[in-house]
């Protein structure tokens, strides 16, 4: 299949939006991480997004929308509570899963009863969603299982030749998926962490009287634990996975620079090629921007081991970066 490169220009984004109208795969920007698109009423678009990335098709996409009425036609049951989080959040990176609509296919659902609909920030998403004039189905655009792309060639490199376009635009802003929230009428619960915190969430939530919860999966992530299943299906795959074999190194910064240089040494003796991942020095919201990207530079760079440096997890942005990091690392953590 032949791939269009697509710029930013208006003519552009109309083309794109002409594409998902008639059933075609678009890739785009958005603030948190590229997505694929596809129109999230048309079954067989849908179906072809779960072939481009090699996606198991248990696992649901996010719905996107431009405005916010759009909410009523994708959800049976708007609640004061997805309003409070509406009216706080979205445009954003929060992503709702609510009551579906029944008209919503299956497929795009992955028979479930829920939705996840998400409010994009990025003006480009936005502007590409109106052009379509349907709600758009999109999970990250990366080959199933790889790190999430967060810049065009990311995209270009997992997905030319298998979807219509690819919208080249900037580097995203976030550099993380959006959180993932199940609102229930008393209850909201954090499946996927991200740029939005839980205690953003518990703050917008004061007046509500619905509590908030963390998925206790998120919780039971570190070393030693039993990995539990989460209740977003997304979550329980090895995912956001380098080529490279990942550990992580955690305890005091001074010992685990100590280890992480032992244990390279005895790897480059064996004749491997490695590669540091730390991001302590810098502010939170640069590590999250650069996460996905360093691993797959490492990866271009032919590295075969990645020594990654945990992060102090303060329940912030550094519990997002965490979260992916573990499961990039396929949980595999050395604690000095
Ligand atoms: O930032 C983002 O959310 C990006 C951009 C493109 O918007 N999209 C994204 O989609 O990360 P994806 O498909 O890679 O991740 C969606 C996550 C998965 O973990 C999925 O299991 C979960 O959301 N999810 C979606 N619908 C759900 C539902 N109804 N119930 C539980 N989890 C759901
Ligand atoms: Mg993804």
């Amino acid at each position: 299949m032949d791939t269009k490169i697509l710029s930013t220009i208006e003519e552009d984004l109309k083309e794109a939006g002409r594409i998902l109208r008639g059933g075609g795969l678009v890739a785009f920007p958005t603030e948190t991480v590229y997505g694929l698109g596809a129109d999230a009423m048309n079954t067989e678009a849908v179906a072809k997004v779960y072939k481009a990335k090699g996606r198991p098709s248990d696992n649901p996409m996010i719905i996107h929308i431009a405005e916010r009425e759009h909410l009523y036609k994708l959800s049976s049951k708007v609640t004061p509570v997805m309003e409070t989080l509406a009216d706080k959040f979205w445009p954003g990176p929060l992503t709702m899963v609510v009551m579906r609509n029944p008209d919503i296919p299956d497929t795009t659902t992955g028979g479930l009863d829920t939705v996840g609909i998400r409010l994009p920030a990025s003006e480009t998403a936005r502007k590409i969603i109106r052009y379509a004039d349907c709600p758009i189905a999109a999970p990250s655009a990366n080959l199933s299982g790889k790190p999430s792309p967060t810049r065009a060639v990311d995209v270009i490199e997992d997905l030319a030749g298998r979807v219509d376009a690819i919208v080249e635009g900037e580097d995203c802003e976030i550099g993380l998926e959006s959180t993932v929230v199940m609102v229930e009428e008393d209850r909201v619960t954090v499946l996927r962490p991200g740029r939005i915190s839980p205690n953003d969430i518990k703050e917008a939530l004061e007046d509500t009287g619905a509590r908030l919860e963390i998925d206790s999966a998120l919780l039971k992530q570190s070393a030693g634990d039993e990995v539990q299943t989460p209740k977003a299906p997304g979550m329980k795959y090895r995912h956001y996975a380098p080529k490279a074999e990942m550990i992580i190194v955690s305890g005091a910064y001074k010992n685990v620079l100590e280890k992480i240089s032992e244990i390279k040494k005895t790897r480059e003796h064996a004749g491997q090629k490695v590669g540091i991942l730390d991001l302590t020095g810098i502010d939170e919201e640069k590590a999250a921007r650069r996460f996905f990207s360093c691993l797959r530079d490492m990866d271009s760079e032919g590295v075969d081991l990645i020594l990654a440096v945990a992060l102090e997890d303060r329940g912030g942005l550094d519990f997002a970066i965490m979260n992916r990091m573990f499961k990039s690392a396929g949980y595999k953590i050395l604690e000095v």
